[in-house]
């Protein structure tokens, strides 16, 4: 048959909280030319408990390999063409697996958990004047539920088979970066043990300023050192595919895995936000606000966090960001489907919402996990307030999707005073920017235009990016200008900054009553 030539492609893995993708695209224009999405299953045994099957993810992972291999095939795209292989992940979700075995020894504790809030509150109590900061000048991160330390040590002390496997020697830790990278180059036969600086700096136990796992904190959340994955840079080749080559996506094997970032970091390269100063939001299960700050770690005052941003090369300096995360985002829409049934998609949330246009001063703050930045308080809880009367699923639906915008205005606010120049417009991508009453709502609220990126598979596109600009496989410049034309959307703010004002008053006092619940 006809083979189209297309020159080198690179591919990307996109392992994030609610789904798995694999996505194909040109490297010469970005041009995506296939890709699968596969949706994951998370249970919540537990009130405020959050886990998935490690074996599920992986399964995932091949499911879309192999479909997406296939949708190539019936193009008479040549999979051959694929140079690199990229991986980006949902961060902070943690796991140990028994090296011999290969077996996950517990579920992936989510980001999201917070099983570990007494253990945090203990830890903070310990400090010197209770104060959740006391690991940020090396970390960049507050003490608190949502990095992998606390839910590695609670592994350690809960579930014997992890016991086990540390005392034996057997024991592998990893974020879900580490695990599939592991179990694709080979797993218990020879897999790579690794991860990333980006994936590494929100475990609580690396050194953002050394860029290396630091004895001290792993001495003090009583982490085995020997467990932990080797630390490489963003973009290097760390291993080859092994696949059974019974498979379509057989095909694959022997290709170089070589481009590894958290998600929201992927996302920042995918924007092509390279300079300090230029920055990404990205809506996904959660909501995450990044800003460049070039090669210095800049600590905030506003409660936002320090992380790497990416470290493209061996011997390429780090670049770092200022991160403003929101936990629930695209997750509160999961929610009114699931647990309230006042949906039946996410396609639905948009009409409802539309139908009235308002909340009618009905406030929803999804505090699910507690509260994330700028406030880090893991004892707050959801709240729908403002109710009367009149108040239908509508207006609670529309509170909703207000809801991710007045938390992304929180984290916007925050970042301005932290870099003291205020951005003049935002950036976004991710899932829920499909919703164009959420995008112009957004606008409203921010009071600045958002600029919505034509091609919404940023993410990968970022880690396919960096893939292919690793050394040996270089079919990537990395440089901006080599696009084909990128379109993109903008939403005007069409309210006046007085109401806007208003609302977002109200909101505050909301997130006021949602504080302390559990205290
Ligand atoms: O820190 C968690 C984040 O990486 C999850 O991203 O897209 O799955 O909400 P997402």
């Amino acid at each position: 048959s006809h083979r189209i030539t297309l020159g080198p492609l690179v591919a990307a893995i996109d392992q994030g909280t609610s789904s798995t993708r694999f996505l194909v695209f040109n490297s010469k224009t970005a041009e995506l030319l296939s890709h699968h999405q596969v949706e994951i299953k998370q249970s919540f045994p537990k009130e405020g408990w959050v886990e998935e099957d490690p074996k599920e993810i992986l399964q995932s992972v091949y499911e879309c390999m192999e479909r997406t291999c296939e949708k190539l095939m019936q193009h008479n795209i040549d999979i051959s063409n694929i140079k690199a292989i990229g991986v980006t992940n949902q961060r902070e979700t943690t796991l140990v697996w028994d090296k011999e075995t290969g077996e996950p020894l517990y579920n992936a504790i989510v980001w999201l958990d917070l099983r570990t809030q007494s253990t945090v509150e203990r830890l903070i109590n310990k400090t010197p004047g209770r104060n959740k900061n006391h690991l940020r000048h090396k970390t960049g991160l507050p003490i608190s539920t949502y990095f992998s330390a606390v839910k590695l040590r609670w592994l350690m002390d809960n579930v014997s088979e992890v016991h086990e496997a540390v005392m034996s020697h057997r024991a592998m830790f990893g974020t879900v970066d580490s695990w599939l990278i592991w179990c694709l180059t080979g797993g218990k036969s020879g897999g790579v043990h690794c991860t990333d600086v980006t994936n590494a700096s929100r475990t609580m136990l690396f050194n953002i300023h050394t860029m290396n796992w630091d004895p001290e904190l792993c001495k003090y959340f009583g982490i085995p050192m020997e467990i932990l994955p080797r630390v490489r840079s963003s973009s290097e080749i760390y291993g080859l595919m092994k696949i059974c080559s019974s498979l379509k996506s057989g095909a694959l094997s022997g290709i170089p895995i070589s481009g590894c970032l958290g998600d929201q970091s992927a996302a920042l390269v995918g924007q092509m936000c390279f300079k300090d100063g230029q920055a990404k939001n990205t809506y996904g299960t959660g909501c995450f606000l990044l800003r460049n700050t070039g090669s210095k770690p800049v600590m905030s005052d506003h409660g936002l966090l320090t992380t790497v941003a990416y470290k493209l090369g061996r011997d390429k300096p780090a670049c770092y960001a200022l991160e403003g995360s929101v936990a629930i985002a695209g997750a509160v829409v999961r929610w009114l489907q699931d647990n309230l049934g006042i949906i039946g998609s996410s396609e639905e949330l948009e009409k409802l919402a539309a139908s009235v246009g308002t909340s009618y001063g009905c406030y929803f703050v999804p505090a699910f996990s507690g509260l994330y930045a700028p406030y880090w308080e893991p004892s707050a809880r959801g709240i729908i307030c403002g109710l009367t009367q009149f108040t239908n699923k509508s207006h609670v639906a529309f509170a909703a999707l207000e809801a991710v915008c007045f938390q992304t205005r929180e984290i916007l606010d925050a970042m301005n005073q932290d870099s003291g120049i205020p951005l003049n417009q935002l950036q976004v991508d991710g899932g829920m920017t499909s919703n164009r009453l959420l995008m112009q709502l957004q606008a409203d609220i921010l009071c600045i235009p958002v600029v919505k990126p034509s091609m919404p598979e940023t993410t990968a596109l970022g880690a396919a990016m960096a893939a292919g600009a690793a050394e040996g496989v270089s079919v990537w410049s990395l440089n901006p200008e080599d696009l084909s034309e990128v379109t993109s959307e903008k939403f005007e703010p069409q309210i006046n900054p007085e109401e806007s004002e208003f609302r977002y008053a109200r909101w505050k006092k909301a997130v006021e009553k949602s504080k302390n619940w559990e205290t």
